[in-house]
């Protein structure tokens, strides 16, 4: 199968994207043909500083590399060096009926609450659908959310092809990864940076010692017993700490007669080792960015080679290539 995912610059990754996504993604490298690419040109709907976007996208092909995304099994590269994308996209754009746009949550839930969208957040679901169909991908694996968008994409890509009277598209399938732990964040709501309340992946270790330390609890007196799967410490706790020690855990939790500090000291030591190899990793990327630009231009290299087929395709489908 051919497996197609993208993930947005638009902050450091957390948690909540790692354990609810990059990992699953990373992990069908193994077994298929996959493409991931750092979704530079949405970032744009959401970040307009140069600068912040320019670090943003260099940090997250670290960050994907240092989590274990290896550019000998897959390919990784950033949207915008794929120009082929763009030009797809304004093909989808002249089937698009603005119906199926104004139902999209993204856009809808911004209207709203009165903030101004502009076109390309209006557009947003088109150049994803371009993202997708570029590499005639059989399966996007993607968070709930998104699973309205690749709806979205195959809607565009049947009515091309129907009105083209043609198979240009590859209808792909959402690999919505409902198993993904929904991760909790230091205040216990959703993790998300716009509730900042994350735990950052390659934040300073001293720093992320004090957050987690600082993690809000309940204020049931020490001797209760506790049932672990309902409290957002453990939950944390069970994604970094070996499965004996998840087990210790719980079976504490369940004594009662214990203080969060523990709880939390425990999960800042499982997080250090959890993640130190990917720290190691990030730390030697780091210190060699060409290495890291090289990466991305032989992705983008063997991107645009895969959307170049696809575009010529349809191109002559629709007439846009005119020679006869
Ligand atoms: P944020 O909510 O911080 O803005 P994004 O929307 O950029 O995060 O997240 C990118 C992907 O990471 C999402 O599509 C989703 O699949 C996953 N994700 C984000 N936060 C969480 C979470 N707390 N638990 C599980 N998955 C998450
Ligand atoms: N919209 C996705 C998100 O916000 C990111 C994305 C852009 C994507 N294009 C894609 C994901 C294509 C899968 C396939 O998380």
């Amino acid at each position: 199968m051919r497996v197609l995912s993208g993930i947005q610059p638009t902050g450091r990754f957390h948690w909540g994207n790692y354990f609810g996504a990059i990992r699953q993604y990373i992990a069908f490298q193994n077994e298929h043909e996959a493409y991931y690419f750092i979704a530079n040109l949405h970032a744009l709907t959401t970040v307009r500083d140069p600068a912040v976007l320019r670090g943003y996208t260099l940090d997250a092909a670290l960050d994907l590399l240092a989590l274990g995304l290896d550019p000998n099994r897959a390919t990784l590269f950033v949207q915008s060096d794929v120009p082929e994308v763009s030009q797809l996209c304004w093909l989808l754009m002249t089937g698009t009926n603005l119906g199926l746009l104004e139902r999209c949550h993204a856009f809808k839930e911004k209207k709203a609450k009165g903030i101004n969208a502009d076109a390309g957040l209006f557009t947003y679901p088109v150049l994803m659908a371009a993202d997708i169909l570029a590499f005639d991908s059989n399966w996007v694996p993607v968070g709930e959310d998104q699973g309205q968008h690749i709806e979205v994409c195959r809607d565009l890509a049947r009515s091309f092809n129907h009105h083209y009277r043609c198979e240009a598209f590859v209808l792909p399938e959402a690999r919505i990864t409902v198993d993904a732990a929904k991760v909790p964040g230091t205040d216990g709501q959703k993790m998300s940076k716009s509730y900042d309340n994350t735990l950052a992946l390659f934040e300073d270790q001293k720093q992320q010692r004090k957050k987690i330390m600082r993690i809000t609890t309940d204020s049931r007196p020490m001797e209760d017993p506790k049932a672990p799967e309902e409290d957002h410490l453990f939950q944390l706790y069970r994604l970094v700490a070996k499965p004996e020690q998840v087990e210790e855990m719980a079976a504490l939790y369940r004594r009662g007669g214990f203080g969060y500090g523990e709880v939390k000291k425990a999960l800042a030591d499982a997080a250090e080792l959890y993640f130190a190899d990917a720290r190691a990793r990030r730390a030697e990327y780091e210190a060699k960015p060409n290495e890291v630009y090289e990466i991305l231009a032989d992705g983008a290299g063997r991107a645009r080679k895969k959307a170049g087929e696809v575009l010529r395709r349809v191109e002559s489908a629709c007439g846009i290539s005119y020679r006869k």
